[in-house]
């Protein structure tokens, strides 16, 4: 890298890294407090219509704006997504059911290494940015269909869903 040599202006620099970091820590805890609120309110979703896929996921839009949407997923028993990354923040929680993550690591464009695998129950919470380790698999694996909530953080009109890039399983 050819550094810009004054100290000052690595300095000027590194504390505006250093904002950026926090505006999207400051959003990150603000999704997770807005979807651990919605995710305690019973009857959250009575009298919205679910559309549902047998052996599938169905994506539902609740809300959209210019700046994020919000869907609710219904997972069948065995539906599973692709692997995958994200372009934008991704926030979930689940609203009824057990959804298994498995997250991976990539070790190109293409492939991907399993890193772990969790399960997540109703009222867990997470949020992600599109920079961090957010490369994962979700999965409904029954025994009843799964209802999670998702927070992204892109415009509806603009782009078709979160994902950035896919990827298959590398063989080890
Ligand atoms: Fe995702």
């Amino acid at each position: 890298m050819n550094a810009l040599h004054h100290s000052h202006d690595a300095d000027l620099l590194s504390r505006l890294g250093a904002a950026s970091r926090s505006i999207a820590e400051t959003y990150l805890e603000a999704a997770h407090a807005t979807l651990a609120e919605l995710v305690a309110r019973p009857g959250l979703l009575d009298g919205i219509s679910l559309a549902r896929k047998p052996g599938n996921y169905a994506r539902n839009l609740v809300y959209g704006d210019e700046d994020i949407s919000v869907w609710a997923m219904v997972w069948d028993v065995g539906a599973r997504t692709s692997i995958h990354d994200h372009h934008c923040s991704c926030c979930f929680a689940v609203l009824k059911g057990t959804i298994e993550e498995s997250c991976f690591s990539a070790i190109d464009t293409k492939r991907a290494v399993l890193k772990s695998t969790v399960t997540h129950g109703p009222g867990f919470v997470a949020c992600m940015l599109p920079t961090g380790p957010n490369l994962h698999q979700m999965a409904s694996l029954g025994p009843e269909e799964a209802i999670s909530l998702h927070v992204y953080g892109f415009d509806h009109r603009r782009h078709a869903n979160s994902v950035e890039r896919e990827y298959q399983l590398a063989a080890v």
